[in-house]
């Protein structure tokens, strides 16, 4: 199996620290009361380590986006602690320590990218843009290879560079952690190989922490340090596999028969789970 290798930061993760991003204790979700009640999410613990890419899979329904909210303070857990550098889920969100992006990439149809990429410093904390956190957008759209496109409207472009500027703008309040909801989940085959290989750019350029949903086990081994294995609802964690690929991982690694083996291996925890 393969050592976890950090990747090295050149933009905004302190280097050389082991810190723990992300620690979930005892965490449980429970939806609702009475004949209506789901328990969603039965008993988590899991931490993530600084500048890890861990991805979460498991079948649909299992509570995948649900452990992801409450990372995010979108959903509060109903027993358990969620610790985000030490601090609660709330403070975190507002230290703007971790950024999310979803399937679908929202962005405002009437704006330019570069607008739309700017958008995080006009809501929320109004200081934003002159504290160190902030990245110039425009530094955040040659990130994600788009600096061509900054007058362009989002309807102009293909809905593969439409998750781009949602993961640009994602990035330019600098997080330490990106949380992933499925990003590519929308986009061909194709298109999601080339941003898999995109955002392992990025992740290794920034330095920053990613936890990642996917329904696809083959994107998760490719993209992966170590792969968390939910259970059906009321899910708990079935197990961990640490992902035994190169740490420099190319579009001709897609094919290679390792994958092939560690997703054969994923599903049988998932079947187990
Ligand atoms: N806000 C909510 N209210 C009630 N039930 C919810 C809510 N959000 C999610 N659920 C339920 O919790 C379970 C887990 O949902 P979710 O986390 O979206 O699953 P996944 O992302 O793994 O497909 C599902 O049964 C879903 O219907
Ligand atoms: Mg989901």
């Amino acid at each position: 199996m393969n050592r976890v290798v950090q990747p090295k930061p050149e933009y905004w993760a302190e280097a050389g620290s082991a810190a723990s991003a992300i620690q979930l204790a005892g965490i449980n979700v429970t939806f609702g009361s009475g004949n209506k009640k789901v328990e969603a999410i039965a008993n988590i613990d899991l931490n993530v380590s600084q500048g890890e890419f861990v991805s979460l899979i498991g079948h649909s329904g299992c509570g995948k986006s649900t452990l992801l909210r409450v990372i995010a303070d979108i959903i509060k857990p109903t027993r358990g602690s969620a610790l985000i550098y030490g601090e609660s889920p709330d403070m975190a969100r507002r230290a703007r320590t971790f950024s999310m992006v979803f399937q679908q990439s929202v962005l405002m149809p009437w704006s330019t990218v570069l607008e739309n990429v700017r958008l995080p410093f006009k809501v929320g904390s109004r200081n934003l843009q002159s504290s160190s956190q902030a990245m110039d957008a425009v530094e955040a759209l040659r990130l994600v290879e788009l600096d061509g496109f900054a007058t362009a409207k989002p309807a102009e472009l293909s809905g593969g560079m439409r998750q781009r500027v949602a993961i640009a703008r994602a990035l330019v309040t600098k997080p330490r952690i990106l949380l992933m909801d499925e990003p590519f989940g929308a986009l061909d085959e194709l298109v999601r190989d080339t941003l898999n290989v995109e955002l392992l750019k990025i992740w290794r350029k920034a330095g920053t922490t990613i936890v990642f949903v996917t329904h696809s086990l083959h994107e998760a081994v490719f993209l992966s340090q170590r792969v968390v294995v939910m259970s059906r609802r009321p899910s708990h964690i079935e197990g961990i596999m640490e992902v035994d690929l190169p740490s420099e991982r190319t579009l001709d690694l897609k094919d290679d028969p390792r994958i092939g083996a560690q997703v054969a291996q994923l599903r049988s925890m998932l079947d187990a789970g």
